[in-house]
């Protein structure tokens, strides 16, 4: 290959650095449910709001009281629901409940494992809070239950009792519960086999780390899915909610630009082929290195492709005058 050849060039990106960090926010006062408004926000931003710090949070908040909006409103934030046996039980009767009524409430998004109490009843609690604990010994189908007096966390208890029995007890029906209910009554309060997983994600798939949670109760019920919304009342603190219930809410987006840019190459030396993959990968490497330099990091550079699948072409005599870019 010799002489000269154009190659289009697609950038796409952040401006700055900064705003490559600071995202938008964007508040929609129509009221829809969780699925519907994320589906909105993917169409017309980037997707439903994530929080990722203090700034972001105050930024959010901003956003919305300057929108004269100040209560719930829904953000990219969802929850599975999945309670599991500690023993892995799953067959029938792995759904029997027997919650005091209100309970499950998730109180300050921190409860997970689940105790019986005197009475009978179940109640989400903090799992590192030390309490007496239920196992049982043997097989489900013939177990023997055995009341722990012992204040441990959870996880300690579930230690406990898979090292000296089986695992912490599952309760499959009433008269497993009635069993173990006379256990527990002289030691008030007992960890059983029922937790479930933290798992909380954002719209987007990325994961939760910094959080901003309501301090009260977040009623779960039987809900499997949950979603979350900032709550300007709460000063902004993040509560879950049933997701069909119809809320505004809020987007966010990434502020890119896109832009095309023709490149032109003269060559000397007819051995190198533009349009070989390797050619083209190396030149894309070179130009996003300098890119770098220029601190430039956000910006991805991709070649177009031309109808026959070729980037170069040869410069056609004649042409217009191509604009010469210097990178
Ligand atoms: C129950 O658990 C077993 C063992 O972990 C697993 O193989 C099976 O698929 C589970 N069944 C259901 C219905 O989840
Ligand atoms: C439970 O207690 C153990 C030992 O004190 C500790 O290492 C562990 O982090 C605790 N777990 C929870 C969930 O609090
Ligand atoms: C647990 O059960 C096994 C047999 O299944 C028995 O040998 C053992 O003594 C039992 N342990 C206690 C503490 O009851
Ligand atoms: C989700 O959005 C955040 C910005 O809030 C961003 O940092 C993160 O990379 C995004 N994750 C995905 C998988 O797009
Ligand atoms: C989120 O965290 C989990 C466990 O810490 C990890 O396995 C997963 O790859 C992470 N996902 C993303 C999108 O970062
Ligand atoms: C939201 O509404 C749409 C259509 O009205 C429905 O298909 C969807 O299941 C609803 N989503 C939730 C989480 O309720």
């Amino acid at each position: 290959m010799e002489g000269i050849f154009i190659g289009v060039l697609c950038l796409s990106g952040c401006l700055t650095f900064s705003t490559c960090l600071l995202h938008q926010y964007h508040f929609v006062s129509d009221a829809m449910n969780w699925t519907e408004a994320q589906s909105y926000c993917r169409e017309t931003y980037t997707d439903l709001a994530t929080i990722e710090n203090t700034e972001e949070m105050k930024k959010l908040k901003d956003t919305v009281s300057a929108a004269g909006h100040n209560s719930e409103v829904w953000i990219g934030l969802y929850s599975h629901i999945d309670w599991k046996w500690s023993d892995g039980f799953n067959q029938s009767g792995a759904e029997y409940r027997n919650w005091v009524s209100n309970e499950p409430n998730y109180l300050a998004a921190n409860q997970f494992c689940v105790n019986m109490n005197y009475g009978g009843s179940w109640f989400d609690y903090n799992c590192h809070e030390p309490r007496p604990f239920v196992c049982y010994n043997g097989t489900l189908e013939d177990s023997d239950f055995v009341p722990v007096n012992t204040a441990k966390n959870w996880s300690e208890a579930q230690r406990h009792c898979r090292e000296h029995f089986t695992d912490l007890v599952t309760v499959r029906n009433d008269a497993d519960r009635d069993k173990i209910h006379k256990l527990i009554k002289p030691l008030g309060w007992a960890w059983i086999g029922l937790y479930r997983d933290p798992q909380i994600y954002w719209s987007n798939g990325s994961n939760y780390s910094f959080s901003s949670w309501y301090q009260g109760y977040n009623p779960l019920g039987s809900m499997k899915v949950v979603c979350g919304v900032a709550d300007l009342e709460k000063g902004g603190k993040w509560r879950l909610f049933p997701c069909e219930e119809r809320k505004p809410f809020v987007c966010y987006s990434v502020p890119t630009v896109k832009t095309l840019v023709k490149v032109r190459v003269e060559l000397q030396d007819s051995s190198v082929d533009l349009n070989d993959p390797a050619v083209k990968e190396q030149i894309l490497k070179e130009l996003q290195e300098r890119l770098k330099e220029k601190g430039l990091s956000g910006v991805t550079l991709k070649w177009r492709e031309k109808a026959d699948g070729k980037v170069f072409h040869k410069e056609e005599k004649g042409s217009d005058k191509k604009k010469k870019t210097e990178l």
